[in-house]
């Protein structure tokens, strides 16, 4: 049996520069990868793929990304072999913190292990990009990254100093397709702070990243769900001076220069729904 560690990430930045003609839009993204996890496990089997999942909302069927994952992955290997595909999820399901993403990596490097394919980085990667947009960063073993194209080519940023995050879990699945779908491609100026926000992670002062986080993708979902923008209120209402919305939603976290700190905004904030304090990883 493989069993690995499949990490969350939230966006520090994302900015939508136009719309591609295969349907996605191009992006200039910043992710940054958190010590929250869900667990994987391959136990070898005859044949097939099987899945199992305990959480409600995770599909043990072929819509789940690690099914693709195995499906693609065993295609380009050529074994006969199959495999059953254990998931414990502890990341926050459709919440914008690309645990599916990250589960479907875990899985293409772990039938790599398990097989003994010695299949390359790049082909793993190619095979990633195929499964979906977030799955490239999951096979990269930086803990940041600026994600440019569909966010799927890849730069990594060294960070040296790690960051406390309070992550806020609303009760509100997001789908990121119908977000991207109802975002408006205009004549917009275009934010590019990503290079003064990588300046800013160096010293880790939430006071300066506060100033050059930014989601484009935060104005679409607020206006569907408004409990959101309610939410991001509370947080800064409490001193909070980074506080943002990772990806299409719907979580909305805060960074935080201490642990104390984290906790202090937690117990502060149990009325908006499940808070959970983590680490970057
Ligand atoms: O790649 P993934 O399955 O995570 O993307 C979900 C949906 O989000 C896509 O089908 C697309 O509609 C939208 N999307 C996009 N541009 C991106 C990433 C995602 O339009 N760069």
């Amino acid at each position: 049996m493989v069993t690995l560690q499949a990490p969350a990430k939230i966006n520090l930045f994302l900015e939508v520069l136009g719309k591609r003609k295969d349907g996605y839009h191009n992006l200039n993204t910043l992710f940054l990868k958190l010590q929250l996890f869900d667990k994987i496990s391959l136990t070898p089997a005859k044949s097939g793929i099987t899945i199992s999942c305990a959480h409600p909302q995770v599909p043990a069927s072929s819509d789940n990304l690690v099914w693709k994952a195995a499906n693609l992955f065993r295609k380009f290997s050529g074994v006969e072999q199959g495999v059953h595909i254990n998931i414990k999820k502890n990341i926050p399901v459709a919440a914008g913190l690309g645990g599916g993403s990250s589960d479907a990596a875990a899985t293409l490097i772990g039938l790599n292990k398990l097989w003994g394919i010695k299949a390359q980085k790049q082909d793993l990667l190619r095979i990633g990009k195929k499964i979906g947009a977030d799955v490239p960063l999951f096979l990269i073993p930086d803990v940041a990254a600026v994600g440019k194209g569909r966010g799927d080519r890849l730069s990594p940023v060294p960070l040296l100093k790690k960051m406390w995050i309070v992550l806020i879990i609303p009760a509100i699945s997001v789908s990121t397709k119908e977000i991207f779908g109802n975002l408006p491609i205009g004549l917009t100026n275009k934010r590019n702070d990503v290079k003064l926000l990588i300046h800013a992670l160096r010293e880790a002062d939430p006071a300066i990243i506060g100033k050059y986080i930014y989601n484009r993708l935060e104005t679409v979902t607020f206006r569907k769900h408004k409990a959101l923008a309610t939410i991001k209120r509370k947080i800064s209402a409490l001193g909070v001076r980074a506080v943002l919305m990772s990806g299409s939603g719907s979580v909305i976290f805060g960074i935080v220069k201490t642990r104390e700190e984290a906790m202090c905004i937690k117990r502060r904030l149990q009325d908006c729904g499940k808070v959970m304090v983590v680490k970057s990883l």
